[in-house]
């Protein structure tokens, strides 16, 4: 305790000092961002009196050099725009990104595939690879915070972008990527998602054992490596606050879907020491190989859990309830489905005894939730805290209104295509409410980037316009 005292003091001369001389010069980074413990800062400004959610975004003020395409990329900075950044992506001139003409629903109109990836960004259009659009693209990296790109291996080298080219003309520029693969064998391979699901570990830890690996709906390794790329900027901005420089970050998708698929990492290091008795193939008697099997619909944690049929299963897809049989609740499960005895009966009442039986004890369940709906399951299920969930289908997400008023489904106008829908922010902060806005037509916001962002005035606009810059190169006329 004695020890504290003059480390306090001197702390508490530091803050005050810093209170009363604004700095003139910058603080040095060091003890600019000395923590006292308490999570105080001591260059951080006094808590704001404004109401939650009336105090700006979490990232106003932070922009972002968007060089991204079809999904990993725009992922990270739909997100990123979300939470306040001026996301400002960069197309090719009469092109854009593919996505805008992919799967598309509305004549000549962006598609969804874009439009619910590029929400609340601006666009700009820029050829890369024509000197008058390296001179604008010059001026945006001086005045961007991140560059985040998801090109194959070596194209943003190739248009002259390396990171000593960044690095030199902005010394605190991150510059984030989306690879396929980390460096190894496999390092200048182009990647899409299921590629990087197969090769993460999830294909063949997903599916039934009797079946070939299979893909998951969910984006892991787009959506999923776009969501670890931003953390990576947050974490390299943060330290960024302390060395004033910038750094590469790189998310791999193979990693990142490794990163989600974790557990049966874990399950690989179990199953060289005995039978992962979980898994419903203990059961059932079959012999484990030397890896993780495909395990059905078993419950991903150490409560077994089955998709059960509900009523209407023969003409709905999604008549189904996933069911746990969480140990906790075993009694409650057992006078709820109508088998009282399995309370006390030797061979059903530990988790143990139970390992064995679970087909059977899962079929037993699903005669009963055969006898109501989905939802009257999940109701009844949940009054005695019995954890389960219904299959919902796009279509009752699309239509719930719960995700509608929390924001995480939200419709928005679109110029060309009207109404749709798209997801809004997973993430929700009690001071930052999210941006959702509709995506931006191709090359919406270049002239106002050009002049209101990057201080070009009008003749050398005009001059930007002629050189072909910007535009789409005219398509040769037919000979004759
Ligand atoms: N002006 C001029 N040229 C531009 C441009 C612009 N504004 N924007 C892009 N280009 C060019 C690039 O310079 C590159 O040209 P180059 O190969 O001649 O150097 C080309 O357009 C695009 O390159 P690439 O990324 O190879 O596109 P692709 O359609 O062939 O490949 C992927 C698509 C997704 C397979 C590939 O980008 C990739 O593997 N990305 C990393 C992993 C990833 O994110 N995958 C998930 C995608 S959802």
């Amino acid at each position: 305790m004695a020890k504290k005292k003059p480390k306090q003091a001197k702390a508490k001369a530091a803050a005050k000092k810093a209170t009363k001389k604004p700095a003139r010069k910058a603080a040095k980074p060091a003890a600019a961002k000395k923590t006292n413990g308490n999570g105080k800062s001591s260059n951080l400004p006094k808590p704001s009196s404004k109401p939650y959610g009336q105090a700006g975004r979490a990232l106003d003020g932070l922009r972002i050099l968007d060089f991204t395409h079809v999904q990993s990329g725009p992922t990270c900075t739909q997100l990123l725009a979300y939470m306040g950044a001026d996301v400002i992506k960069v197309e090719r001139p009469g092109a854009g990104d593919i996505t805008r003409g992919q799967l598309r629903d509305v004549p000549n109109a962006d598609s969804l595939y874009f439009t619910m990836l590029n929400g609340s960004k601006r666009s700009i259009t820029i050829d890369s690879k024509h000197p008058k659009g390296m001179d604008i693209l010059n001026r945006l990296i001086k005045t961007c915070d991140v560059l985040v790109e998801n090109f194959a291996p070596g194209a943003l080298d190739r248009m002259g972008l390396t990171w000593d080219y960044v690095h030199k003309h902005n010394p605190r520029m991150i510059v984030a990527s989306v690879k396929g693969f980390g460096p190894g064998p496999y390092e200048d391979c182009k990647v899409y998602e299921n590629v990087a699901q197969c090769a993460g570990g999830s294909a063949s830890t997903t599916g039934f054992r009797e079946g070939p690996p299979l893909v998951t709906g969910s984006q892991i390794g787009d959506s999923g490596t776009g969501l670890h790329l931003a953390l990576g900027i947050m974490a390299a901005l943060y330290q960024r606050n302390r060395t004033g420089r910038g750094q590469k970050v790189l998310c791999a998708m193979q990693d990142g879907v490794l990163n989600l698929a974790r557990v049966k990492l874990r399950d690989q290091q179990r199953i060289e020491k005995g039978p992962l008795t979980e898994y419903s193939q203990y059961g059932e008697g079959v012999p484990f190989g030397k890896a993780v099997p495909r395990a059905g619909n078993d419950s991903g944690g150490g409560q077994p859990g089955w998709i059960v049929k509900c009523k209407g299963w023969e003409n709905d897809p999604d008549a189904y309830l996933y069911f746990i049989t969480q140990a906790p609740v075993w009694n409650e499960i057992c006078d709820v489905i109508g088998e009282p005895t399995w309370k006390t009966d030797p061979g059903y009442a530990t988790p143990k005894a139970r390992l064995p039986k679970l087909k059977a004890i899962f079929a037993r369940i699903e005669q009963f939730t055969m006898t109501m709906t989905k939802f009257e399951a999940m109701d009844l299920f949940n009054k005695h805290d019995i954890p389960c969930g219904p299959i919902l289908s796009m279509k009752e997400i699309a239509e719930e209104q719960s995700l509608r008023a929390t924001g995480t489904v939200v419709e928005v106008d679109h110029p060309t295509r009207g109404k749709y829908l798209t997801v809004g922010n997973p993430i929700k902060l009690s001071d930052s409410p999210a941006d959702v806005r509709r995506s931006p037509l191709l090359g919406e916001h270049t002239e106002e980037i050009l002049t209101k962002v990057l201080g070009y005035n009008a003749s050398q606009l005009n001059e930007i316009k002629a050189s072909g810059a910007i535009t789409a190169p005219k398509k040769e006329e037919k000979a004759a």
